[in-house]
């Protein structure tokens, strides 16, 4: 079972991608096939400057390996470090419709915006469907927001397989109900678009400003807070277990505990449960050659993989090899 996954380098890490994807990573490396890699041509759709492009790889790179994501245990690496994806991308790109393009959220979603979006911002759909065939992935963890974008994947390569030649995998989605959609401090959808992110690499301060201006409505300390309708208890129950998930509601349920105080226990239990992690990423942040190490080793992997498939795709395309 291969199971494969990417995230766009494009700002600091949050509950939402811990929750949602990352966190399951570590389980599967031990178990399955895992492949995973930091989607550094895709950030490209959000280019600002060189330096802030070269800054999110080194720093999503060392969060992924602080986080305990395993060189040994799987296969990590740097999309951009494998060339061969771009050249899927567009071998893909004939297996898919503008008219069907033209629907993806990505994109669309911008235009109503009013943006006038690069080509590059189009073909995301197609990028991400090549990193994902290129490997012969089973499955692919994501969050709902990425529903679609796997829907096309599986659109293409049944394409390609019906009319070039039987050359894909169909992959799954893998979407966890539990933690689909994390709130943010706003309750909307966590995301860095949204600027309601707590983002777990922070200093201990810039959490505790996250984490305190998580929104409420007006209850007092001296009356019964519905856990069910608060985003402090949708938050804090990704830690919990079921007992200690109990054990929160009934402290939103009895009057005695103001909405500060529930803020500071959520802040308290996560600073300690991310401290292994921070601690580990302030030593690997500093040798780069440990990075750089892990992912030489991913890339050669990654690019034997993906080679082996495009060898298949440029033969039932007629390919002139020589
Ligand atoms: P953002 O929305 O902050 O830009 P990304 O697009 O970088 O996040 O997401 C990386 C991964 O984490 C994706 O698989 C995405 O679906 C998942 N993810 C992001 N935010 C959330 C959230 N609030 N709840 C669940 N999953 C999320
Ligand atoms: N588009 C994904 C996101 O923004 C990142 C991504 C790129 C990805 N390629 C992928 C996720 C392949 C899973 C599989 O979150």
């Amino acid at each position: 079972m291969r199971i494969l996954t990417g995230v766009q380098p494009s700002g600091k890490l949050h509950l939402g991608n811990f929750f949602s994807v990352i966190r399951k990573l570590k389980e599967y490396q031990n178990s399955t096939d895992l492949f995973c890699f930091v989607a550094d041509l895709h950030s490209l759709t959000t280019f600002s400057s060189k330096e802030k492009q070269n800054e999110n790889s080194y720093n999503a790179l060392c969060d992924f390996l602080a986080l305990g994501i395993d060189p040994n245990k799987c296969t990590f690496w740097l999309q951009s470090s494998v060339p061969e994806v771009t050249e899927l991308t567009w071998y893909l790109s004939h297996s898919i419709s503008v008219n069907q393009l033209n629907l993806a959220h990505s994109y669309k979603d911008k235009v109503a915006k009013g943006f006038n979006p690069g080509g590059g911002l189009f073909l995301y759909p197609v990028l991400m469907a090549a990193d994902i065939l290129g490997f012969d992935s089973d499955r692919v963890p994501v969050g709902k927001d990425q529903k679609q974008h796997l829907e096309f994947a599986r659109d293409i390569a049944s394409s390609f397989n019906r009319e070039i030649g039987p050359v894909f995998k169909i992959p799954e989605p893998e979407i966890d109900e539990a933690t689909a959609l994390v709130p943010g401090t706003d309750g909307q959808k966590m995301s860095k678009s949204y600027g309601n992110t707590i983002n777990f690499f922070d200093t201990e301060k810039e959490l505790k400003k996250s984490i305190m201006s998580i929104m409420t409505d007006s209850a007092g300390v001296d009356e019964a807070k519905d856990p069910e309708k608060s985003h402090i208890f949708a938050i804090h129950s990704l830690f919990l277990n079921q007992t200690e998930r109990e054990s929160l509601k009934q402290k939103f349920l009895i009057p005695g505990t103001g909405y500060g105080d529930l803020k500071k226990q959520l802040l308290q239990d996560t600073l300690d449960y991310f401290a292994p992690y921070r601690k580990e990423r302030e030593k690997i942040a500093s040798d780069p050659t440990f990075v750089n190490t892990a992912l030489k080793q991913g890339r050669d992997k990654a690019r034997n993989t993906i080679t082996t498939v495009l060898d298949r795709v440029r033969k039932e395309l007629g390919i002139y090899r020589f």
